[in-house]
């Protein structure tokens, strides 16, 4: 049987992309199998845990419930566009100095969830950082720690020994 294909146009991290792919792909599958950026993770498939989490016109989307043909004239982002080519981006660095990563299958979409909000909202209050990853589950380290990397990374990234406790 033919499968039919669509050509999408979008920029992601930074790099405009014209493509021929199958049309009935998610836009999860166009990231980690296409573009082979597999930073982005693909946990239940169906828009409960987070894992997949990207940003799309500054907005965080679960990738697993798009279809890529949705991507078409968009500009996304994923942890690689995150990423600087070297050392770690302050929302990175915040997750480490405040140990909220542990397995990090969740990790990459929780900073993609940051930084949508953070690009939306740069000083978001308590409330605002925990409604930004309420999408986002994390089986290991506790959130208590999570909403604190974010607090950080808001506050401009405060390292090690002068940040404050929160938990
Ligand atoms: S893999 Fe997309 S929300 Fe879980
Ligand atoms: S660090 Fe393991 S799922 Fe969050």
């Amino acid at each position: 049987m033919k499968t039919n294909t669509i050509v999408v146009c979008f920029t992601i991290n930074g790099e405009k992309k014209e493509l021929q792919i199958p049309a009935a792909i998610s836009a999860l599958e166009l990231i980690r199998d296409v573009l082979e950026l597999k930073g982005t993770k693909e946990g239940c498939g169906i828009g409960e845990c987070g894992a997949c989490t990207i940003v799309v016109d500054g907005k965080a989307v679960n990738a697993c419930l798009m279809f890529a043909a949705q991507l078409d004239g968009c500009e996304v982002m994923t942890v690689e566009g995150l990423s600087p080519a070297e050392g770690l981006h302050p929302i990175q660095q915040a997750f480490v100095d405040r140990h909220a990563v542990q397995c990090g299958f969740c990790t990459p979409g929780i900073l993609m969830s940051t930084q949508a909000l953070l690009m939306e909202t740069p000083h978001p209050d308590r409330q605002q950082i925990i409604n930004a990853v309420a999408g986002n589950l994390c089986r290991c380290t506790g959130y208590q720690s999570i909403l604190g990397a974010v607090e950080d990374a808001a506050a401009g990234g405060l390292k090690g020994k002068s940040r404050q406790k929160t938990f």
